[in-house]
């Protein structure tokens, strides 16, 4: 396993039942099995050749016995809910897709998510079915930093304004080396930016990279 998928693992709770949507490899699925966090995991996929190399790997670590897999679109696969579910390595469109269609009955009370692109449509989409974000990470792995978030289904979840949804609600009290990085490179890519949705977004982030440098010199 890779740091991203080490500290998706880190940030999945200990549950009965749990799942692992866009499983593709299977990894992290077997990874939670072997750690005892699930007694049993869910491992779907869209594509039944991504399915195929998870089940080959999960069969391969003897742990075929405590999996259930399915081929399907998103939670639509399952026939039972999991306690947890992750959802890593898709943009935020498509998981954003995925939480918006998933079947109340099938919801889960935690999730794990990393998704490769739209951070914000990602977040609007945990918040809006329900959700509150309770953790989030930066990493940086095989060259690009990857934003991880934990969060919990709450009956009195609030949809955070857009600045908080836009930086992260956890991120924005985070100070360490590697996401004072994350957020030069992602105002990098923001400056260039000229509409005033653009410029908005770049003064969030040099006041956000603002405030974590100033956090880590009080902090020394
Ligand atoms: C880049 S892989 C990520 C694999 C693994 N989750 C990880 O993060 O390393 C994305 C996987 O999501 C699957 N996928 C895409 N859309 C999906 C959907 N709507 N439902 C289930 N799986 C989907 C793809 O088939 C692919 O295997």
């Amino acid at each position: 396993m890779d740091e991203r998928l080490t500290q998706a693992a880190s940030l999945f709770p200990v549950v009965r039942i749990g799942a692992d949507i866009g499983a593709n490899h299977g990894l992290l699925a077997c990874h939670l099995l072997k750690a005892g966090k699930a007694q049993k995991m869910w491992i779907t996929d869209l594509s039944s050749d991504a399915l195929e190399q998870a089940r080959q790997n999960v069969t391969a670590s003897g742990l075929a016995s405590r999996a259930e897999f399915a081929v399907g679109d998103g939670f639509s696969a399952m026939t039972e809910p999991a306690d947890a579910a992750a959802i890593l390595g898709m943009g935020g469109a498509t998981f954003a897709t995925i939480l918006k269609s998933a079947p109340q009955e099938l919801l889960p009370k935690y999730l794990v998510v990393s998704c490769h692109t739209e951070q914000e449509t990602a977040r609007v989409a945990i918040c809006e079915r329900g959700f509150e974000i309770v953790q989030e990470r930066v990493c940086f792995s095989g060259g690009r930093y990857y934003v991880l978030h934990q969060a919990v289904r709450r009956k009195d979840a609030v949809i955070p304004d857009e600045r908080t949804l836009f930086i992260g609600p956890c991120l924005g009290r985070e100070h360490s080396q590697v996401y004072r990085d994350y957020l030069t490179r992602r105002l990098a890519a923001y400056s260039p930016s000229r509409s005033a949705e653009g410029m908005k977004r770049c003064q969030w982030l040099r006041e956000e990279a603002d405030r974590a440098a100033a956090d880590s010199k009080s902090s020394l």
